[in-house]
This record gives C-alpha cells, sequence and structure tokens, in this order.
C-alpha cells in the first residue's frame, strides 16, 4: 500500500468515526466569538465543523469552505489555528463573513467609538442651526410639505 493510501484510509476511518458520532448540538451555545453577529439563514452550530477540523486537520493546515454562507465554519478554522480561505456566491454573506473574521484592535475601536460619539455630540448641541440651515436649502415644495405636516 502507498503512502497516499495509507494516509486516506485514516482519514477515510476517521471521517467515518465522525460521522456515526453523536452529531447533536442542540444544547450547545454558538454564542460566542463573532458567531452571533447576523442571522443568516440554514446557520449550522459551530460544534459541527468545530468536530471536523479538530479531527481531520491540523495546527496551521488549510481550511477551505468553497460556500462560506455567513462563515462559521471559517470562523471555527480561526479559533482553532488552522488558514483559512472562503467563497461564496453572494455577496452579503461575504460581507458577513469578512466582518466576523476581522481582528480589530480594542483601544482603536474604542477611540473611533469616542470620536464618532463627540462628533455626534457637537452636532447635536448646535442642531437648531444645522436644522434651519438644512430648512433654508429645501426646495418650496418640501418646505409646504413639512409645514403641512
Ligand atoms: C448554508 S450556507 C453554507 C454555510 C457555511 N458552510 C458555514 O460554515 O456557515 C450555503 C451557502 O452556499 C452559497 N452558494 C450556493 N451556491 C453557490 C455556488 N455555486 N458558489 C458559491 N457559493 C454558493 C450560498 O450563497 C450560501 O451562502
Amino acid at each position: 500500500m502507498s503512502l497516499t493510501n495509507a494516509k486516506n484510509n485514516i482519514y477515510l476511518k476517521k471521517l467515518k468515526n465522525i460521522l456515526s458520532s453523536d452529531l447533536d448540538f442542540h444544547n450547545f451555545s454558538s454564542n460566542y466569538g463573532s458567531h452571533n453577529f447576523h442571522s443568516f439563514p440554514a446557520k449550522f452550530p459551530p460544534q459541527l465543523p468545530q468536530k471536523f477540523i479538530l479531527e481531520l486537520t491540523e495546527y496551521n493546515d488549510i481550511v477551505l469552505d468553497p460556500m462560506v454562507g455567513s462563515g462559521t465554519t471559517i470562523l471555527e478554522g480561526l479559533f482553532n489555528n488552522r488558514n483559512t480561505i472562503g467563497f461564496d456566491i453572494d455577496p452579503l454573506a461575504l460581507m458577513i463573513t469578512k466582518v466576523k473574521t476581522t481582528f480589530y484592535n480594542k483601544n482603536k475601536l474604542i477611540d473611533s467609538f469616542n470620536n464618532i460619539a463627540s462628533q455626534a455630540t457637537s452636532l447635536l448641541n448646535n442642531s437648531d442651526e444645522l436644522l434651519s440651515s438644512y430648512y433654508n436649502n429645501l426646495d418650496v415644495t418640501t418646505k409646504e410639505f413639512i409645514n403641512y405636516c
């Protein structure tokens, strides 16, 4: 038996073991990491791809998901120190997966939030001025409509 055949047999045995094991994850939580950032149809529990990843791949291996959906498999790959590649035909699925798998610097994120909040506060403090300049730029019909309301 060649080395490749021997390896394939090992993976086949492992796969059979996984498929005949308990794959019911109803009582497990998916509320960790960024898994629940966004809803998506037909999401499966993260424990499912996690089991396949842990038992069929090694540290630093590549996990390829050609139909990423909302990225559950890709996320589990990252959480378990695998390199990941994902594709999808749906741009929304790709965007959700990108957001869920992007690592942010927490301090930078807090700085950005504070910056946005202080700009919003200063806009609110000048809201009378802003509203009147906005109102002055409206056309006559829109002004009539607003005044009617
Ligand atoms: C149920 S989701 C897959 C879940 C995903 N494997 C995960 O880990 O969360 C199915 C995805 O397959 C995608 N899809 C369907 N046909 C496709 C195709 N021909 N090429 C790429 N993606 C496709 C859909 O857009 C959808 O996002």
